[in-house]
C-alpha cells in the first residue's frame, strides 16, 4: 500500500502495533540490543514506561508473536528549536529500532507517526531526537517524515561520533502522521490503548 501524498510505502503484512505493556519491556530490551549500540538498563526501559507509555510503540509479528521494532520517546523542555526566547516542552525521540528482517516495509515510519500523534495528543509543539552523523539510514526516514537536521553535537557517543539534532514542528509533520494512522486503523493494524 502506498500513501502517495508523502511517497510512504507500507508492507504490513501481519504485523500489529500497539502501546508497549509492561510484560513487552525484556522483548523490547532484547530488539534495542540487536538493533543499536545504545543499550539502556531494565530500570531506564521502565522508568520511560511508567512516565509516557502513551508514547512507547511497539510493532508485532502476529505469526510468531515476536515484537519487531519499538520507538520510545520522553518529554524534554527547554528552549524552542524555532523561537530561542520561548521555553517549551518537546517531545524527545529516545530509541527506535526494527530488526533487521523486518526493515524497509514502512514500520519505523508507522512507529514515528504513532509518537507523533501521541505528541500532539500531549500539546507538545516540537519533536526532536539525536543520531548519529554516520546513520544514513535513520536520517533519510527522519528527513522523509519532515524533520531537518538543525544542528550537530561534537562527541556525543560514548564512542566519540558527532550527533544531528533533527527537529520539526509539531503542526508540519502531524498531517503525516494522521494519514498513516488512518491507514492503520482503516487496516486494523493498530490497536491503541487511548482509543
Ligand atoms: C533506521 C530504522 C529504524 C529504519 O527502520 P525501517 O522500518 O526499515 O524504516 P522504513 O521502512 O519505515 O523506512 C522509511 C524510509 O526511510 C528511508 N530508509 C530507511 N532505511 C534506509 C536505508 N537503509 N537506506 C536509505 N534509506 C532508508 C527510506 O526513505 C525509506 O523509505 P523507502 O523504503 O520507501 O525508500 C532501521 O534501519 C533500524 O532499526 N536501524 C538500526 C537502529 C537505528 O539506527 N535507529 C535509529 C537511531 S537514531
Amino acid at each position: 500500500m502506498e500513501i502517495k501524498k508523502y511517497h510512504v510505502k507500507l508492507k504490513l503484512d501481519n504485523i500489529l502495533f500497539r502501546n508497549c505493556e509492561f510484560e513487552d519491556i525484556p522483548h523490547v530490551m532484547y530488539v534495542n540490543r540487536a538493533t543499536l549500540p545504545e543499550n539502556y538498563s531494565r530500570y531506564t526501559f521502565l522508568a520511560i514506561w511508567r512516565l509516557y507509555r502513551d508514547m512507547f510503540f511497539v510493532a508485532i509479528d502476529l505469526i510468531s508473536d515476536k515484537i519487531v521494532g519499538y520507538v520510545m520517546n520522553k518529554v524534554d523542555t527547554g528552549p524552542s528549536f524555532f523561537d530561542k526566547r520561548k521555553v517549551v516542552s518537546k517531545g524527545h525521540v529516545f530509541s527506535v529500532g526494527v530488526l533487521k528482517e523486518y526493515r524497509r516495509r514502512g514500520i519505523a515510519t508507522c512507529l514515528m507517526a504513532l509518537a507523533f500523534k501521541a505528541m500532539k495528543q500531549r500539546r507538545l509543539h516540537e519533536v526532536f531526537l539525536e543520531v548519529r552523523v554516520s546513520n544514513i539510514p535513520a536520517i533519510k526516514l527522519y528527513e522523509k517524515i519532515g524533520m531537518r537536521i538543525i544542528g550537530r553535537i561534537k562527541r556525543y557517543y560514548a564512542d566519540g561520533e558527532d550527533a544531528y539534532i533533527m527537529a520539526a514542528l509539531m503542526d508540519d509533520v502531524i498531517d503525516f502522521a494522521e494519514n498513516v494512522i488512518d491507514y492503520l486503523v482503516k487496516n486494523s493494524k493498530v490497536v491503541l490503548s487511548n482509543g
